[in-house]
């Protein structure tokens, strides 16, 4: 039985028109710390969201709900513009003069030639359904916290654009894990893949952007570090309550009603649901 809001309705991909013209190098808050966790998310995002999408086309054909394959094409539709949007980014950053495909390089090795194919389908949907869970935690913080009040125009548009859709499709990939194989080791296993794999590859992505920072000096970083978990606590609220909520037996995503935020969003830039 479906546990979706009443009103969720069908789940649908937008057309957006970013521009990406004249971003500053410390384009988050003007500091050289929360712009290159920023942007290292930024870089784990497209070739992840593709990842999401093999994952779950590997199983459609399984799927028989209808409802259930309509969200499923919504879903793949939102996570691969998310993608293309975000790899637009990609050539701003190498604009400013920032190397990224040496850790692009590695990420795909090791994440999508290694471990990918390493631990197969079955474990790759459950990753995705764990790190959905992740990415709609995020998405509710952006929206809620304040943060991405602090980046520039062209990139707050983003990120809250994507955060609201985050959260419209948050429960699609559970929905078709739990029809494909609903066992309780099989979710619980996938995530803690997924925390390993997304904490690993996010920090990896910082420390390469911070080497590339001659002037922050090791106890500036630290501090902008310290001084954003204090205000932001990101770790707490996505890493900490996610792996609470996730491994309680009875989760389900939509346990957390968060739709209005969501749709509260995407109507104020003219983007109302059809
Ligand atoms: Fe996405
Ligand atoms: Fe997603």
């Amino acid at each position: 039985m479906s546990r979706e809001p009443a009103d969720l309705g069908a789940i649908r991909p937008r057309t957006m028109d970013f521009r990406f013209d004249e971003i500053p190098r410390h384009w988050l808050a003007g500091l050289a710390v929360p712009t290159a966790m920023a942007n290292a998310l930024n870089l784990v995002f497209p070739m992840g969201e593709r990842f999401f999408v093999r994952s779950v086309r590997h199983y459609f054909e399984q799927i028989e709900e209808p409802t259930l394959r309509a969200q499923v094409k919504g879903f793949f539709g939102q996570e691969g513009r998310h993608a293309h949007e975000h790899e637009r980014f990609f050539a701003v950053m190498e604009a400013q003069g920032i190397e990224i495909q040496g850790f692009l390089r590695l990420y795909e090795r090791i994440a999508y030639k290694g471990l990918e194919r390493l631990f197969g389908a079955k474990m790759g949907l459950s990753v995705t359904v764990a790190l959905e869970h992740y990415t709609a935690l995020m998405a509710e913080n952006a929206l809620n916290d304040g943060l991405i009040g602090q980046a520039h125009p062209s990139l707050r548009a983003l990120l809250a654009w994507h955060a609201a859709e985050e959260i419209e499709h948050k429960a699609v990939a559970f929905d078709v894990l739990k029809a494909v194989d609903p066992r309780y080791s099989v979710r619980a296993a996938g995530m803690v893949m997924a925390t390993i794999t997304l904490l690993g590859f996010w920090a990896l992505g910082t420390a390469m952007l911070l080497r590339q920072e001659p002037d922050l000096s090791l106890r500036e970083g630290l501090r902008q570090f310290v001084a954003m978990q204090r205000r932001y606590p990101v770790a707490r609220r996505v890493f900490g309550r996610g792996i609470r909520e996730y491994l309680r037996p009875s989760f389900h995503p939509w346990q957390n009603n968060n739709l209005a935020m969501a749709r509260d969003y995407l109507a104020s830039v003219g983007q109302a649901v059809a």
